[in-house]
């Protein structure tokens, strides 16, 4: 088992961290050309902006829509870095994904299948077609750890588990953030002037919606959970928690509509506290707060027949529920 070496946001020199990676990155892909994937979420948007500084054009930057992203995740992205100058282009993969996932249950062979879907599938191709030796993503050491410790398989996480990229997928990986945790990230987004709002954003896993929804992946579940994920995203933006979420469950609760008994789904909210992923406590909102929540979201997605909020810490919980 590797261990990785941690670089402490409050030790970090910033401005050396930043040149010694862009430095390492140009020397890595010499006058080759590099890939990678913006999902939108802090970490792959800070890499996407060390990535350009290092190769400029040279970096070609897709967005993959995987069908389980957030709501208008991908213009929204696509336009936000059209203003830095960074080109995205956006592959709609969603068929791709929806169909790896269909039929499975179990939360390992989940995000599995997202793994390879991913990385042999859609980037396997798109590596091939633009010619890249090289795929840039944002692994941090959260996800590493995590993963080592067999607590959960992180999407990005492959080296430190005995899987050779180049053998497996034909490409090698470039991990310019392993070292650093999520404040770490932070300050490196502030440090290569990317606009607050992108590197502020709370954290979203890799494996997406999919992390969100217990049982079986399927568009229709998707698309309640991307409801009841932007409802809750914009009624707890202003708390600061590090971050916030909504959960579809699987099991089914009476309920009342019409003065009707209706079987319907529930959704669990759930807003931690944590500084670095690693442990978590859930944020003591108000009741207004919560029940705004769950009137908003039972009056706007017809399925939802139930509300609650999660009060456990990480551990024994995880952050996502997949
Ligand atoms: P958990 O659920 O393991 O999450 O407590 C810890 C942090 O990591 C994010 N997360 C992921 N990030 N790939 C990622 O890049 C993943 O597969 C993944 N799974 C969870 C999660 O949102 C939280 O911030």
């Amino acid at each position: 088992m590797i261990k990785m070496k941690e670089i402490k946001a409050g030790n970090m020199n910033l401005d050396k961290f930043i040149n010694d990676k862009v430095q390492a990155i140009q020397q890595a892909v010499g006058d080759g050309l590099a890939v990678n994937a913006l999902s939108g979420g802090v970490d792959s948007c800070v890499v996407t902006a060390l990535g350009h500084r290092a190769l400029g054009n040279r970096l070609k930057t897709y967005m993959i829509d995987n069908g389980i992203m957030r709501e208008n995740e991908p213009a929204k992205v696509v336009a936000a870095f059209k203003k830095l100058g960074i080109k995205v282009e956006v592959v709609d993969a969603s068929k791709a994904f929806f169909t790896a996932l269909k039929g499975i249950t179990d939360p390992e062979e989940k995000r599995e299948a997202i793994t390879q879907t991913f990385y042999k599938n859609v980037f396997g191709k798109l590596v091939v077609k633009s010619k890249a030796k090289y795929l840039l993503q944002g692994t941090i050491l959260t996800d590493v750890d995590e993963t080592v410790a067999g607590i959960k398989r992180q999407h990005n996480v492959f080296e430190q588990l005995g899987i050779d990229p180049q053998k497996t997928f034909g490409y090698k990986i470039l991990e310019p953030l392993i070292e650093l945790r999520k404040d770490g990230v932070r300050k490196v987004g502030a440090g290569l002037g990317l606009p607050a709002r992108m590197f502020e954003r709370i954290p979203f896993p890799g494996p997406a919606l999919a992390a969100r929804v217990i049982g079986e992946v399927t568009p229709a579940k998707i698309a309640l959970v991307r409801k009841a994920t932007s409802i809750t995203e914009a009624a707890l933006k202003d708390v600061k928690a590090f971050q916030y979420l909504a959960i579809l469950h699987e099991d089914r609760v009476t309920g009342m509509r019409n003065n009707k008994r209706v079987f319907g789904n529930q959704i669990e909210i759930r807003c931690w506290n944590s500084k670095d992923a690693r442990t978590a406590s859930p944020t003591r909102l108000s009741f207004d707060v919560l029940e705004k929540i769950a009137s908003k979201i039972t009056r706007e997605i017809p399925e939802v027949v139930s509300v609650t909020y999660n009060i456990t810490s990480k551990p024994t919980s995880t952050i996502e529920v997949v």
